[in-house]
């Protein structure tokens, strides 16, 4: 997948970072392989945090005062780090939400505000998250406009022909996950940017599998809005972005109101303040967001092609293992994949499978994913999911095999 001349990822030594990665669980040392729920933080997110709240905590924007002007200039060089991460234009386009679900809500609901009507369509694919599904249900309830989705083939692929026939002058959105949390499907999501902007529609793209494990690129996307979660990328809970096309931003209403979002206010009229701050009322998560910065200046150090290559070995290695043991079944198989490895097993329910894997340290998750209509295409209830990161390992993914073998061997 990529190219080969690419120096290797020095694992072990990068494993030292994380300090989480040396404990001991059920007796057992940790095998972290739920990355997609959450990653694990590096040594030099938790000090920027923590050196945040010891040296300069104070309010953005507010303060005339020194610590309030070093808070504000950290928490806008972290705007700022993330626009350059994504490549966006300018960092006005780049606004701090509460992780992606929170960026997906205020694209629903202020964009359906003032785009959608009777009659439009919003497309989704079959593999979506909740998170990139309810949003439009209630921006659709809201408008009248009805949402569409384009199927997924056996592979946990989207139909991209299936597609193609939903789009139509009505479509005013199309929302579409880059990499799903559930299949680790990579969507064809340049073709499909161009395909909806063919027909005047809009694209959002749910980043936040993907900004882990592949470079990001929103301009040579040429996505209209990418939302991530930093705590998706070794960064804090609690903080997430929302990337926008500044003239979308600007033509949208607000989505919360209060402090910071305002120019002026009186029980006459408010005037809303410019990009970004109009999509960030209330004192914002300042140390989220100087954590988040500091995650990612940690991942492009590390260099996101060579994670991505790295990732891919992993990825083949484990798949290799899995196919090997009895009554697996592999839920998503798709060409372009990274990351997760789902999958059912004839001897044991998915929680059977999680709870005796945690004996054996080896942390995976069990359930749907936030993803039901993935598992109804498949006819089951659930997956087993392990799903890998850079600092995971070979003999990592030796010790899940052994244990799912465990499970076979229990339950027989
Ligand atoms: N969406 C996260 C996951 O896939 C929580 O586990």
């Amino acid at each position: 997948m990529l190219t080969a001349e690419l120096a290797p990822l020095p694992v072990e030594t990068l494993r030292q970072d994380f300090p989480i990665l040396n404990r001991i669980v059920r007796g057992k040392p940790l095998v972290y392989l739920d990355n997609a729920a959450t990653t694990q933080k590096p040594q030099q997110v938790i000090d920027a945090i923590s050196r945040y709240y010891a040296e300069t905590n104070s309010n953005v924007h507010r303060g005339v005062h020194y610590l309030s002007e070093q808070a504000t200039i950290q928490y806008e060089g972290a705007r700022r780090r993330v626009a350059n991460f994504l490549n966006a234009g300018s960092e006005r386009e780049v606004i701090f939400t509460r992780g992606t679900t929170e960026a997906i809500n205020l694209v629903a609901a202020s964009f359906g505000r003032k785009f959608l009507r009777e009659g439009d369509e919003v497309i989704l694919t079959e593999m979506e998250h909740h998170s990139n599904i309810v949003p439009w249900q209630i921006a659709c309830d809201a408008s009248g406009a009805k949402l569409r989705v384009a199927p997924i083939n056996d592979r946990g692929e989207v139909m991209m022909d299936q597609l193609r026939a939903l789009l139509n002058p009505r479509t005013k959105m199309v929302a579409a996950v880059h990499l799903s949390n559930a299949l680790g499907t990579i969507n064809p999501v340049k073709e499909i940017v161009e395909l909806a902007h063919s027909v005047g529609a809009r694209v959002l793209l749910d980043g936040a599998q993907a900004v882990s494990h592949l470079p990001v690129d929103v301009r040579d996307l040429d996505a209209d809005f990418y939302v991530f979660s930093g705590h998706k990328i070794f960064g804090p809970t609690g903080i997430g972005v929302l990337y926008g096309k500044a003239e979308l931003l600007e033509s949208m209403p607000p989505y919360q109101g209060g402090g910071d979002m305002i120019r002026s206010v009186s029980f006459q009229r408010t005037i809303y303040n410019d990009i970004p701050y109009k999509f960030e009322a209330g004192t914002p998560h300042i140390a989220g967001a100087i954590g988040l910065a500091a995650a990612l200046d940690y991942v492009e150090n590390v260099g996101l092609e060579r994670i991505a290559a790295w990732e891919h070995e992993l990825l083949e290695y484990g798949t290799g293992l899995l196919q090997e043991i009895p009554g697996l079944r592999l839920i998503g198989t798709a060409h372009q994949k990274a990351s997760v490895l789902s999958f059912v097993l004839e001897s044991a329910h998915p929680h059977d499978i999680g709870t005796i894997l945690d004996n054996d340290g080896v942390a995976i998750r069990t359930g749907h994913h936030c993803a039901e209509p993935v598992m109804h295409r498949f006819g089951i209830p659930a997956t087993a999911r392990a799903s890998v990161a850079f600092y995971n390992t070979r003999q990592e993914l030796d010790a899940l095999a052994q244990a799912i073998h465990n499970v076979n061997r229990l339950f027989r």
